[in-house]
């Protein structure tokens, strides 16, 4: 072995080892932003080992090099928080494309490819091209380019079967003789197969469902990327491909327990078909008390602890500032404030956190569901901004409510619940909350920056 082959080796360890510590420090808030960057030398490092083994059109890498880093650059800049999973969309799509050109590079460069290589080829071809097509619908669903509805048809599971069949039959097909007298009609059926069933895959998903499926996507890009790295002999792009694959996977299972409900479910149901604009199942459950934000104040200002539950609508109302500024009045007033986030509010991973976050609320208030539920009647005012599913007491008790088991912040067991949001309109599951008619419940109306922002001046009024 030369001494250049075991440097890369040695490298590419490295790399490795890094990707590895910069996951593990992205699992904390406080650790995060370290752990990106961890994760962006290892990056580096097994960019310049790979530039360094060799053998390559280095003015076709620049070309590449400088063109990426630009759209990487500008993108990153002026992309806004709330636009994060349509970039992440785009992101795992490239990733797949570029698995998908490594394959057909390898094809059109060598025909005659032995049966382990063609097996690799047809994976990046395969799961390259189901990423990018279903990762631009994602996209495109997400940026309300489309229309986020589900679109469903009779019979659309058998196509998607009938295709997937197709798929793998042309692949076995391709795989055993690549030089065979259909080899290129065959490969270019698979490229042609692949990007079609990532569309077909992807159109019956809701767009509030979009996060899961980015994903899922996520970790298919990863898988394509190590296929394309046992094409090209690439250890750390196994290595790396493997660690995107793992983590996607392991992130969508946390999303549908999270929910509640099976990836099955997330990807065949259609859910939200139905419109969850005014679909009220079950209809109105009593009279719901509502307050003005005087009312509020005064039940606000009397509190010892308050528990701020954030959920979608905050995210609609941009209020996160404003919820600070809140925060930071209750406790000058003597009240001990926590933040309390629901693994699934809002429409993303980590929805709540980043928004929190970027209005600068301290890391030490965020509170864990699982560490708050227990000690909530402890409680004495929780502050509901524009939450809905995630408090829902239904998924609590009522075993015929579509989200039945699904964990859920129990605000109701508080002495008092303030829900703020501008109607008795339901959430993202379209079902009713009996949380709103609660004895102890007190419904805050209108949009949440101006509700919070009526209390904010309230209490500087004081
Ligand atoms: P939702 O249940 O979707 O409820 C959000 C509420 O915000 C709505 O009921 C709406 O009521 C209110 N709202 C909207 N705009 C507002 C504004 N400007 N001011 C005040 N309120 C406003 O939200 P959630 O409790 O955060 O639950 C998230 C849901 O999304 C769950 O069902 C979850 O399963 C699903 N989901 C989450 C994810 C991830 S990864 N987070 C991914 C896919 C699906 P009004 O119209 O009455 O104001």
């Amino acid at each position: 072995m030369s001494q250049m082959s075991v440097l890369i080796d040695f490298g590419y360890i490295a790399a490795s080892i890094l990707f590895i510590l910069g996951i593990k420090m992205l699992s904390k808030a406080d650790t995060a932003r370290r752990g990106n960057m961890v994760s962006a030398i290892g990056m580096l490092i097994a960019v310049l080992i790979t530039l360094l083994s060799g053998g390559m059109s280095y003015q076709w890498i620049m070309v590449g090099l400088i063109i990426g880093s630009l759209i990487g650059v500008v993108s990153a800049r002026i992309v806004k928080m709330t636009s994060m999973p349509e970039m992440v969309a785009l992101f795992n799509g490239f990733g797949g494309i570029a698995s998908l050109l490594v394959g057909w590079a390898e094809f059109n460069s060598n025909p005659g490819l032995p049966l382990f290589t063609a097996i690799a080829v047809f994976f990046a071809v395969l799961i390259g091209g189901v990423a990018f097509s279903g990762s631009m619908i994602a996209f495109a669903k997400l940026a309300e380019i489309m229309d986020g509805k589900p679109i469903l048809y009779k019979g659309q599971q058998i196509v998607n079967s009938l295709l997937i069949l197709g798929l793998l039959a042309a692949g076995t097909l391709w795989a055993m003789d690549p030089t065979g007298a259909n080899g290129y009609l065959l490969f270019m059926g698979v490229m042609v197969l692949s990007l079609l069933l990532g569309v077909l895959g992807v159109i019956p998903i809701g767009g509030g469902d979009m996060p899961v499926v980015i994903s899922l996507l996520n970790s298919y890009s990863g898988l394509a990327a190590c296929a394309a790295g046992f094409i090209i002999l690439n250890n750390v792009l196994i290595v790396s491909g493997a660690l995107v694959g793992a983590s996607g996977i392991i992130l969508t299972n946390i999303m549908c327990k999270a929910m509640n409900r099976s990836l099955a479910n997330v990807l065949f149901s259609g859910f939200g078909a139905v419109t969850t604009s005014s679909a009220v199942s079950g209809g109105p459950q009593g009279e719901a008390k509502s307050v003005s934000p005087e009312d509020a104040y005064y039940i606000l200002e009397a509190a010892a602890s308050v528990a701020i539950v954030p959920g979608y609508g905050m995210a609609v109302a941009q209020a996160q500032h404003a919820v600070r500024e809140l925060g930071e009045l209750l406790e000058k007033n003597g009240a001990e404030v926590r933040y309390v986030v629901h693994p699934v509010a809002g429409r993303m991973p980590g929805h709540m956190n980043v928004l929190l976050a970027e209005a600068n609320v301290p890391y030490d208030q965020l509170a864990e569901m699982d560490s708050v539920n227990p000690i909530m009647t402890t409680v004495d005012v929780c502050l509901v901004i524009g939450a809905n599913d995630v408090v829902n007491p239904d998924a609590r008790e009522n075993e015929s409510s579509p989200i039945y088991g699904m964990p859920i912040i129990n605000v109701d067991y508080a002495r008092t619940c303030i829900v703020m949001k501008r109607s008795l309109n339901v959430g993202f599951a379209g079902i009713q909350n009996p949380l709103f008619f609660k004895e102890n419940t007190r419904m805050l109306f209108g949009d949440a920056k101006a509700s919070l922002q009526s209390l904010v001046a309230e209490f500087k009024e004081s």
